[in-house]
């Protein structure tokens, strides 16, 4: 029963995409389990780029079932959008199946998505604006609608014109703006449920079945593990569980059917959004990392803030994650560095911590404590092996794994598939 969870250590974007493109090679079925399409994987294949939002990136290998779990919140628009530009691509769907379980984003939720961020003012979270917030609100507040509720449309009329007539009104009275049509909206979601209603399943069933019969099993963390709801910089954080945790309740799993959780690491931080970064560069070192790092958001094409890589912060995603492993990204966008640093602790009140504190008022006055390694001239994206790495880039490596206290596995020197260093066994 191998099976694996691959997540996000620090605030998404770490490059997991191709990792988790990488592993679902090895896999029989690949799992979202959480977030919606504010989540965006780029993909390179041969001279081909996908960038996925909803869909999980095994979906790139015609034979790999992929689910969309019931932790997820789906766009009927979105998803339809993806599926019908991977089709035109030449990229089958026939193996998507969607939990029945799973929520909806509706048009409301895009639009309170909006309107609540701009009532935040300085204190906006930075949100992706695609209604992640609002539809996991709906969920906890128990009035949300889900899939299965596209396969009874008398139901989900009812269930839609009770949300709609709740919506209008805090739309008009907090906002002071119009509402929508209930019957445009379910129109328009029954329409597109035509396109994806034969995939909506119970996932969770699926899933065990293919435990049972011995398949490799890839769960696909989106964000990560500091946007997690509880464990991440609250309130700067989604509204989801991106850590491993987040992978049993969203897909319908016990926790006794994880066997690894491999942690991504990119080789530098990287953050997208409002919230303390305390490694973060203002300067023309954090400049060229996002140049040469391409640190521009796939969903947002917001420039990403950047910083050195900081290891209160692995150390954290290892423990509440329970990380096996780590796979480090983007090691060659550090090339042609004088020196490279590592934040090994902060300063906050005169008193160094090891520990990512919960105040993010201690986050933000925290002074990094770096320790300075030396770089490397060389460029790095031929390598094949780790022996074919310069000694610093192994050093900084070394010294990676040992502050985390979890063995590298897995290492990317640049965006293609052949650009990886694979050091152990995946599954
Ligand atoms: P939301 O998920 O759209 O509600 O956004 C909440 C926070 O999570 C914002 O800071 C977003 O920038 C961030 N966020 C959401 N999805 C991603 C992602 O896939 N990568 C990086 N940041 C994300």
């Amino acid at each position: 029963m191998p099976s694996t969870v691959i997540v996000g250590t620090q605030w998404g974007d770490e490059g997991k995409g191709k990792v988790t493109d990488f592993l679902a090679e090895r896999a029989d079925v690949v799992v979202r389990y959480q977030g919606g399409n504010n989540a965006g994987h780029t993909v390179v294949v041969g001279e081909e780029e996908f960038r996925l939002r909803l869909v999980p990136s095994g979906i790139l290998y015609p034979e790999k079932l992929c689910l969309l779990g019931n932790g997820m919140v789906i766009d009927p628009e979105a998803l339809v959008t993806e599926m019908e530009e991977l089709e035109a691509r030449g990229v089958s769907t026939a193996n998507l199946r969607i939990s029945d379980r799973a929520h909806l984003i509706l048009p409301y939720h895009k639009r309170l998505d909006e309107l609540e961020e701009m009532g935040r003012g300085k204190g906006k979270i930075g949100t992706t604006g695609r209604g992640i917030g609002p539809a996991y609100n709906d969920k906890s507040a128990r009035i949300g609608i889900r899939t299965a509720d596209l396969l009874d449309p008398a139901e989900f009329h009812e269930k839609l014109k009770a949300n709609v007539e709740l919506k209008n009104h805090y739309l008009k009275q907090v906002f002071g703006v119009e509402g929508f049509s209930a019957a445009a909206i379910e129109e328009r979601v029954l329409a597109l449920a035509e396109k994806f209603k034969d995939r909506i399943t119970d996932t969770s069933v699926v899933l065990h079945d293919a435990l049972r019969a011995g398949k490799n099993i890839l769960f696909e963390g989106a964000q990560g593990t500091f946007l997690d709801l509880d464990h991440g910089t609250y309130p700067f954080v989604t509204s989801s569980h991106p850590t491993a945790g987040g992978a049993c309740i969203g897909s319908g799993v016990g926790p006794t059917a994880i066997t690894k959780v491999i942690g991504v690491v990119k080789a530098y931080t990287t953050r997208v959004g409002s919230g303390p970064f305390p490694t973060e560069l203002r300067d023309s070192i954090g400049d060229r990392l996002r140049e040469r790092g391409h640190e521009f958001g796939t969903v947002t094409g917001r420039p990403r803030r950047c910083g050195w890589l900081d290891a209160v912060m692995l150390r954290y995603a290892a423990r509440v994650s329970g990380l096996t492993g780590i796979a480090i990204t983007k090691l060659d966008v550090l090339d042609g560095l004088d020196t490279v640093k590592i934040c090994t602790g902060y300063r906050i009140k005169g008193e160094v911590t090891e520990y990512f504190p919960a105040s993010l008022k201690a986050v933000e006055s925290a002074e990094p404590v770096y320790e300075e390694l030396p770089g490397w001239s060389e460029s790095i994206g031929a390598a094949t092996r780790l022996e074919d790495l310069p000694a610093n880039t192994r050093r900084y490596l070394d010294r990676i794994a040992e502050l985390i206290g979890v063995p590298i596995i897995l290492v990317s020197v640049g965006q293609r598939r052949n650009q990886t260093l694979v050091l152990e066994d995946l599954f």
